[in-house]
């Protein structure tokens, strides 16, 4: 288990292991990769960031990470890898989400991107995220690191 505090100071906890804080997690996080490059969306809010969002009623959280990939990137997903799961205790509530990495086969233009402008593909994601203010909070805490270190050994 890995614990460390986010970028805005709540407690995360991160896990390899098989769903260890729910089995039903409301939120999904979705690490993108098309061709040879890392496939993100731009939160209109919040800026640059691995697409995902909350499972809704009915939905699996798989199904729910397919979901969120296509409305905020366009793209479909060829293989859709489990990789682990984190909880943040934040000030009000305690968000639990999986984090998936999913092998893209295409990238279609959508009309809608709901709450963001869309897709974004890198080459690399810069090694100063944290300090970037056109990055989202979510890409700047060690859930990004440890979940890239661990894709990258296993299937990138
Ligand atoms: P809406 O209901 O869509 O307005 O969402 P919300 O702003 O209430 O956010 P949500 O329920 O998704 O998350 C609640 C809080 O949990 C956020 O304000 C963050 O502090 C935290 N949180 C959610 N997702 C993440 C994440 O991926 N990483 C980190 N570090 N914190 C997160």
């Amino acid at each position: 288990m890995n614990v460390f505090k986010d970028y805005y100071n709540n407690k995360v906890q991160l896990s390899f292991l098989d769903h260890p804080f729910s089995k039903k997690p409301k939120h999904v996080w979705v690490i993108c990769r098309y061709k040879d490059k890392w496939l993100l969306t731009d939160h209109k809010e919040r800026g640059i960031e691995f697409p995902g969002g909350k499972v809704e009623p009915g939905e699996s959280a798989d199904q729910a990470a397919v979901r969120e990939v296509m409305e905020e990137t366009g793209a479909t997903i060829q293989k859709l890898y489990y990789i682990g799961q984190y909880k943040v205790d934040g000030r009000h509530d305690t968000v639990v989400k999986n984090v998936y990495f999913a092998e893209i086969n295409a990238l279609q233009p959508q009309s809608t991107y709901y709450e963001t402008k869309g897709p974004v593909l890198l080459k690399k994601i810069p090694a100063n995220v944290k300090r970037k203010n056109n990055f989202s909070f979510i890409m700047k805490d060690a859930v990004l690191e440890s979940c890239m270190l661990r894709i990258k050994k296993s299937y990138v």
